[in-house]
């Protein structure tokens, strides 16, 4: 059965794409799933899949281990029509078998699909092996014309960043490289962009005149498992921070971009992170969960931490004074993707005492960044009945009223859709990168000391003095409302 392709909505041509680290967990969960379910979308115009990795299989294993995948991790169920045609669009090529094998391989692949077809390579790879992968594409021949894909670590600081950028541009254009960063292909990150460019309601009181704090919260339940490992080496910060968060950041404190393209949003992006004070290690909390150190992999005297909470200042005329504060960490007390923009609050002399007027914090606006996403506005109402009696009410948005969450794409979808469009708007460029590895210079410098906290806390106590006098939005003192039901 031929596909049915939705034009206009994926890229032009066809594709050939190269996916080192075939084989690994990034692969397994969301790449091949993700490759699946584009094609059976119908957004992608004819591809071909050739997985590389040190693993020694060949065609058919590769064809079996994607199968695997998709039984364990696909979100959607599998349709074996669709499966028999993707299966027959996959091939393999060990490292081991070197460039000419690799190029004869993609050739073969190209010709296959007509002479109309591009190259996307993804590098799903530890940081150590990502130059071998671009050295070999380059001795194979196979760089002119294609995308490549990088996932992060880019670098581990501002010295091994910008080496890393040098020697990848002695390869690739800045333009054919596509640095991923998936919070930024969540649903509702591009919302960020459309609620507040697209209303006339928000922008105006956008800035340090009515928003008093902003908080970037990520807290895991999640535990490290096989990826101590890796984690030992990288730490809460890196892992989370300088990627994830500082580039959520980075959309919810930009200026209006002069359009919606790629250029101006990296541009206005950039702004921001130029903008963006040295980290100060006295506005940091670092910590780490009981029995990490205990844990396969890991230093028993390790000083990574597993959480971090920090206060960052944008020194801008939007923002300057209004301080963001960051969290994340692994096995806190709860799993969520908040941003939350506390207002300012108006003077209170009018109200009687007792009224509990500002008892219950200032009016917020909150974005769920899951990727049924929702968001929130709380302000003070009249509680019926007499007197006045104040109450915190909300008026609340969830993706799920609208019936469409099943055309949410997976972030990793979006971005790979994107590209092979050669559309950067949501990825990020090597001048982002370096300036938030040089903003970060003094704590990585200067850790201060990690502090212990208990396994399904909120992080260590001293995040408390951080933030005062504010509070934590999380836990929330009032659950999101229930969707409401469909209609009957
Ligand atoms: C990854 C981090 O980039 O993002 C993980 O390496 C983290 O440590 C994950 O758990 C969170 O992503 P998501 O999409 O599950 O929120």
């Amino acid at each position: 059965m031929a596909r049915k392709i939705i034009p206009g909505v994926g890229p032009q041509h066809p594709q050939v794409i190269v996916l080192f680290g075939a084989t690994g967990d990034l692969s397994r969960r969301k790449l091949l799933p993700g490759l699946f379910h584009l094609v059976s979308f119908g957004f992608i115009p004819g591809c071909r899949i050739i997985g590389v990795s040190l693993d020694d299989m060949d065609a058919e294993g590769f064809r079996a281990f994607a199968r695997q995948a998709l039984k364990e991790f696909s979100s959607r169920k599998v349709n074996e029509e669709v499966w028999a045609e993707f299966s027959a669009m996959l091939n393999y090529v060990s490292l081991s078998a070197g460039a000419a094998a690799l190029r004869a391989a993609v050739l073969t692949a190209g010709e296959e699909l007509g002479t109309e077809s591009r190259r996307l390579h993804y590098l799903s790879v530890p940081p150590s092996a990502a130059l071998p992968a671009v050295h070999m594409l380059a001795e194979a021949g196979l760089v002119e014309g294609s995308h490549i894909v990088m996932e992060k670590p880019f670098g581990t600081d501002l010295k091994s960043a910008r080496s890393l950028n040098a020697r990848l541009h002695e390869v690739f254009d800045e333009r054919q490289i596509f640095r991923i960063d998936h919070f930024l292909g969540k649903e509702p990150a591009q919302n960020i962009l459309a609620f507040r460019f697209a209303n006339g309601l928000f922008e105006p009181i956008w800035n340090r005149n009515f928003i008093d704090h902003v908080q970037i919260d990520v807290p895991e339940t999640l535990e490290l498992g096989k990826r101590a490992g890796f984690y030992e080496q990288t730490g809460a910060f890196r892992d989370m921070v300088v990627t994830h968060l500082f580039q959520i950041l980075g959309f919810m404190a930009m200026e209006p971009p002069t359009s919606l393209e790629p250029a101006p949003i990296s541009e206005e992006k950039n702004k921001v992170f130029r903008s963006m004070l040295p980290i100060d290690p006295r506005n940091v909390v670092r910590g780490q969960y009981a029995g990490y150190r205990s844990e396969a992999g890991v230093d028993p005297e390790s000083d990574t931490e597993t959480f971090i909470a920090l206060k960052c200042l944008i020194d801008n005329w939007r923002w300057a004074g209004v301080p963001f504060y960051l969290r994340t960490g692994k096995r806190l007390a709860e799993g969520q993707r908040i941003i939350s923009i506390a207002f300012r609050e108006p003077p209170k002399s009018m109200f009687p005492a007792g009224s509990g007027v500002s008892s219950q914090g200032p009016d917020h606006l909150t974005f769920d960044l899951a990727d049924a996403s929702k968001m929130s506005l709380s302000f003070y109402g009249k509680r019926p009945g007499p007197g006045m009696r104040l109450d915190k009410l909300s008026l609340q948005f969830a993706m799920t009223d609208t019936g469409l969450v099943g055309d949410v794409l997976e972030a990793y979808e979006r971005l790979i859709l994107d590209a092979m469009r050669g559309d950067h708007t949501l990825f990020t460029t090597a001048e982002g990168i370096e300036r938030l590895w040089e903003v970060s210079t003094p704590l990585l410098e200067n850790p201060p000391p990690v502090r212990i906290y208990q396994p399904g806390d909120w992080g260590p106590r001293s995040i408390h003095q951080l933030i005062a006098p504010h509070v934590w939005r999380l836990p929330f003192e009032r659950v999101w409302r229930d969707a409401a039901p469909a209609p009957a």
